[in-house]
């Protein structure tokens, strides 16, 4: 991308991510690199987004700073992630134009969301685009109980505006579904149908998602019924994680 090119894709809202006092850009939410063509002996310069505006980025599609520089190069191969590595490398590879997401299974700490954070940080840095998201699916739950805790409505309905956004972006990762405690009342009725209306919006569009659980196929349709399930399993592949938890090593 030329720098012409790239400016003119910075909105207003990745101008927002960058700051003055970033020595890289000086506010620019760019810097100039220059690449060696193949099979040409000059270097051309193009225009990338700086790191500031990167991690930024990340951090408003939800990922937490813990895997903002998960990427294939870092990623450890072993024996129970063979299968899913060779899975996302070829995913990244062909990203934009991707068939299939991928449902990533395994048990706690077995790099279910190390993995879904690679193919997002991966696919945002191939694109130099931000139209991904990571949702935690606990983590929304618990949101929507502190409204109903202290009848937050404001919070809530910045919460529909931000699902709204969700539903606009091609790229999804639901991180956790199915582990979550889904007590009726505590908004379990709203998350099962948000939940719901996000899946159906990525189907009806043929955009991507990528899910990961710990849970077995059957848990996720007893939770949270067919027309979830059943959209999931048309969406995806299944790739398992096996082993231990990672974070013993
Ligand atoms: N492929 C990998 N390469 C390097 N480190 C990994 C890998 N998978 C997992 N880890 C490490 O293990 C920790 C737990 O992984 P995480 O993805 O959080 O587990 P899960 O989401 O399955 O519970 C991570 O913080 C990371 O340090
Ligand atoms: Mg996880
Ligand atoms: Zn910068």
């Amino acid at each position: 991308m030329t720098k012409e090119q790239y400016i003119s894709t910075l909105t207003p809202e990745i101008l927002r991510l960058t700051t003055d006092a970033c020595k890289s850009c000086n506010g620019s939410g760019y810097t100039i690199v220059k690449i060696k063509e193949e099979n040409y002996d000059y270097e051309t310069e193009k225009a990338r987004e700086c790191e500031c505006v990167r991690i930024r980025k990340l951090k408003a599609m939800g990922l937490e700073e813990r895997y903002q520089e998960c990427c294939l190069a870092n990623y450890n191969v072993d024996d129970s992630n063979k299968d899913v590595y060779s899975t996302i490398k070829l995913f990244i590879d062909k990203y934009p134009n991707v068939k299939n997401g991928i449902l990533i299974m395994g048990g706690c700490g077995t790099g279910k969301t190390y993995t879904a954070a690679t193919i997002i940080n991966e696919a945002v840095w191939k694109t130099q685009t931000s139209h991904a998201r990571m949702i935690s699916v606990p983590k929304l739950l618990e949101e929507i109980k502190a409204t109903y805790d202290s009848k937050a409505k404001r919070k809530l309905r910045e919460m529909e505006f931000d699902l709204t956004e969700i539903e606009k972006c091609e790229l999804l990762c639901i991180d956790d579904l199915g582990a979550e405690h889904l007590k009726e009342g505590d908004g379990a009725s709203w998350i099962r149908e948000k939940l719901f209306l996000i899946i159906d919006s990525f189907w009806n569009r043929k955009k991507t998602i990528i899910v990961t659980t710990n849970c077995t196929v059957k848990d996720i349709e007893d939770k949270y019924g067919d027309r979830v399930m059943d959209r999931i399993r048309g969406m995806t592949v299944q790739r398992v994680i096996t082993g231990k938890s990672r974070r013993m090593l």
